[in-house]
């Protein structure tokens, strides 16, 4: 049997959230479909003006019909994380999540406005600390993960460590494709299990056909580390840019200064938005270590239930 997921005022029927996927791969059409296949969707604020945010809430509130939750990330590393957390806030969404850096004052913010906050953390300390200060879950993110990354420990190491030293749910994320992925995570402490790799292979997410094509086309060597100006690596798909990056050879063409702190040896809003619109050569493909298992585009209520089907039976 599937032990139901609790935070705050949230019970969805299967114990899934869908990742934030910074610069409109999770847009609110993709979180829609999530909440009400049965699960959580997640709408990433990143790289949205104010009021772009906003109408993505609106119409995945008009999508869902009011069925299952919906919520909003935005990475701590960008200059407007306070306004676009605070608009998300006003629009009454169902939690916050943050990752790429730990804002203390998000959890004031959740207070005051009355909206559960759910920190990304990659260590047992930060965990703590998070629950300290009043977090209605964590998510648990492994180096498995894509994009921006916390650690260079895998997930199965971290889990244990964090699930003896906290009391609120455990979210695992990081590499995690099927049900037995997501059972096995459960078996080391784990609540629920977030998954982004994975809801970019559906129907309903927005990022371009060429985005897609180069996560089917992806094998285990094509999935490479690199040094993103936030002063974090990040994980992505090669590609020429990531070859550039890598040699330190590529070059900032515009600012807008829209980070806190930038390395400014290249703009990775610029470079996440080109990829999102077709551009898989000069574009940053940010995915998760474990792409190359992923071999078809479904529609999100067939992942669900499939993953539905493949966890309960790992279960029991
Ligand atoms: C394309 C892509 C973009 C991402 N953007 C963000 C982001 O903006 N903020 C964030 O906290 N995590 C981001 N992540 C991390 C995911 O939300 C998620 O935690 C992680 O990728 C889970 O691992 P998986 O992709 O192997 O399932 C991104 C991941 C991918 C693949």
């Amino acid at each position: 049997m599937i032990a139901p997921l609790k935070i705050a005022h949230m019970e969805p029927r299967l114990p899934i959230i869908q990742g934030g996927m910074a610069v409109r791969v999770s847009t609110g059409k993709l979180a829609a479909a999530v909440a009400k296949a049965g699960g959580i969707g997640t709408i990433a604020g990143t790289g949205l003006t104010l009021s772009e945010l906003t109408e993505e809430i609106r119409k995945a509130r008009a999508l869902t019909e009011g069925i299952g939750y919906i919520g909003v990330n935005v990475l701590f590393a960008v200059k407007q994380f306070a306004e676009l957390v605070k608009r998300a806030m006003q629009e009454k969404v169902d939690f916050i999540v943050s990752g790429a850096g730990f804002s203390r004052d998000m959890f004031d913010w959740g207070r005051e406005y009355g909206v559960p906050v759910i920190p990304i953390v990659s260590s047992s300390r930060l965990a703590k600390l998070a629950e300290k200060l009043g977090a209605a879950a964590v998510v648990v993110e492994g180096e498995e993960a894509g994009g921006h990354l916390g650690t260079d420990r895998p997930l199965a190491e971290i889990l244990p460590e964090v699930a003896s030293s906290v009391n609120i749910p455990i979210i695992a994320a990081g590499g995690l494709t099927d049900g037995q992925d997501i059972a096995a995570a459960m078996k080391l402490g784990a609540s629920g299990a977030q998954l982004a790799t994975r809801f970019v292979l559906s129907e309903e997410c927005e990022a371009h056909p060429n985005f897609k094509q180069m996560y089917l086309s992806a094998n285990q060597d094509d999935v490479v580390l690199i040094e993103s100006p936030v002063g974090l690596p990040g994980r992505a798909l090669r590609n020429q840019l990531t070859d550039l990056i890598r040699r330190g050879e590529v070059r900032v063409k515009k600012c807008d200064q829209c980070l806190k702190r930038c390395s400014a040896k290249y703009c990775i809003l610029d470079v996440l938005k080109k990829s999102v619109a077709g551009d898989t050569v000069n574009g940053l493909v940010f995915a998760g270590k474990n792409v190359f298992k992923i071999k078809n585009i479904l529609p999100v209520k067939t992942i669900m239930d499939k993953l539905a089907g493949e966890l309960a039976a790992a279960l029991t």
